[in-house]
């Protein structure tokens, strides 16, 4: 095995590291996503193996940690982290690695059965694309978080942080019932995420309809849609795989975990 060496990432590695990650912008999509962006919150440490980047960590508000690379870098990146507990994502071969280090203790996704959820990736292309709209859907602009706050639980003040990018929703009586964002972009591919419909209103197509007024909206502006999905939410995976949504093949791994003594 060549000797990996890990160190924090400086002016002269980001081009480096960036051509990795555009490489495979939706195996990295929120790596890229989060130095654009947040990078301030953002620890980076890069895996080198003959001054080539093979792998790298971002610990990203002292409490995700975001891996990714060739596995032989899992262990050397993971020394440097100082965190006792955190929301790992990973690829499937870094699991034995981290559970050496850091026991999982809960599961990414509620409805996970075990301690680690298996999240599956899909994309939407203007190809692929099947739109199916049979409700009015609206697009939602700021004015909406209080009516997002009540849909989804939460503070009004809360809701608003869900406004960053695009978002639609169905009113049903004044409420909102269904819902589904895409609030991060990178140049031409954009995420879907937030999608929900309150419990007592599912099975009635409006997050088909959510969805098929959100994706047509960013193919229409030229973007490519991908998103993360676990492998044990069938109606989630129904709802994308209905409006033409297809598996892109890529795994990855999400888990609460507690550093071992
Ligand atoms: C996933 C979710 C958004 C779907 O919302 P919805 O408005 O009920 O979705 P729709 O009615 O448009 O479509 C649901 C489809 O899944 C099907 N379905 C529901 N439960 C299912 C199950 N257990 N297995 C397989 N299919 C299922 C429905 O029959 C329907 O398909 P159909 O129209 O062909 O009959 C909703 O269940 C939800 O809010 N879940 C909690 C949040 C969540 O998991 N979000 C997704 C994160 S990626």
């Amino acid at each position: 095995m060549r000797k990996i060496t890990t160190v924090a990432l400086d002016k002269p590695l980001e081009k480096p590291l960036l051509n990795f990650m555009n490489s495979d912008r939706v195996s990295h999509f929120y790596a890229i996503n989060d130095l654009q962006h947040l990078r301030d919150k953002t620890l980076v440490c890069v895996a080198l193996s003959e001054d080539r980047v093979v792998g790298y960590m971002l610990e990203y508000d002292k409490r995700i940690l975001y891996m990714r690379g060739d596995k032989n870098c899992t262990t050397p990146l993971l020394s440097n982290s100082g965190l006792n507990e955190a929301l790992f994502n990973v690829e499937a071969g870094q699991l034995p690695l981290v559970s050496r280090v850091f026991k999982p203790v809960e599961a990414a996704d509620k409805m996970t059965k075990g301690l680690v959820t298996t999240f599956v990736t899909m994309k939407a292309t203007r190809r692929s694309f099947k739109p199916l709209i049979r409700h009015r859907v609206q697009e939602l602009r700021k004015e909406n978080a209080p009516a997002l706050a009540r849909l989804l639980g939460i503070e009004p003040e809360q809701a608003l942080g869900f406004f960053s990018g695009l978002a639609f929703g169905l009113f049903k009586n004044e409420n909102l019932v269904s819902y589904a964002a895409s609030p991060e972009i990178i140049e031409d591919l954009a995420i879907v995420r937030g999608v929900f419909t309150a419990p007592d209103e599912r099975n009635k197509g409006y997050s088909q309809s959510v969805c098929t007024a959100l994706v047509e909206k960013l193919l229409g502006e030229g973007k490519e849609v991908m998103l993360y999905v676990s492998k044990h939410n069938p109606a989630a995976i129904k709802v994308y795989e209905k409006i033409g949504f297809k598996k892109t093949g890529h795994l990855f791994l999400g888990f609460t975990a507690k550093r071992r003594d």
